[in-house]
């Protein structure tokens, strides 16, 4: 089936994307930069585009780089919902996902207004690494059920 192939590709590409935003994360964690930019959601209050200098560079890439993990999975999640419900739990996935997507970016925010308390941020490192997995485990399902069934499992009416 098409359409539960291309779902299977834009979930590789989120699972992608949000690896590397976890990456970009752990950079600004071990960086001590998780405060280079000291409010959210702009950067020194009211800065789109600030300076790209020092911390700034992985503190604000990492929120750039959240942008468009939120950009790849609106569009993996959308291929999802309109996949029919016998073919799998893709659309209950799609929805975990915009949940946790959606509980992610208002940790990290919460992170910055919080300066970086330690419970905010275990949760946020627990939250994205579930975000991952959960996109990686959909992108080998959507696969297997690929490969097991070209057709999708679904049959056409007779
Ligand atoms: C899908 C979206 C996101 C994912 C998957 C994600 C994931 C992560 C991960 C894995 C870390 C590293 C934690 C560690 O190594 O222990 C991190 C750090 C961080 N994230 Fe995010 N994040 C996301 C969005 C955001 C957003 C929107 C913000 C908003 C400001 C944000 C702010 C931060 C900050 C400030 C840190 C550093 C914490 C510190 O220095 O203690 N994140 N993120």
């Amino acid at each position: 089936m098409r359409e539960l192939a291309r779902f299977r590709r834009l979930a590789w590409w989120t699972s992608a994307a949000t690896f590397g935003l976890v990456l970009v994360g752990a950079a600004t964690m071990a960086s001590d930069s998780g405060l280079a930019c000291h409010s959210w959601p702009l950067c020194h209050t009211h800065q789109l585009w600030p300076s790209l200098v020092g911390g700034v560079v992985l503190e604000w890439g990492h929120r750039m780089g959240a942008l468009a993990v939120t950009v790849v999975t609106v569009l993996a999640a959308g291929a999802g919902l309109r996949l029919p419900p016998s073919s799998g739990p893709w659309r209950r996935g799609a929805w975990v996902a915009l949940i946790l997507l959606a509980l992610q970016v208002a940790l990290g925010g919460l992170a910055i207004s919080s300066r970086l308390a330690p419970l905010v941020v275990v949760v946020h490192e627990g939250v994205g690494t579930a975000f991952l997995c959960l996109w990686v485990g959909l992108a080998v399902l959507a696969g297997e059920r690929g490969r097991a069934a070209p057709d999708g499992g679904v049959r056409p009416p007779v």
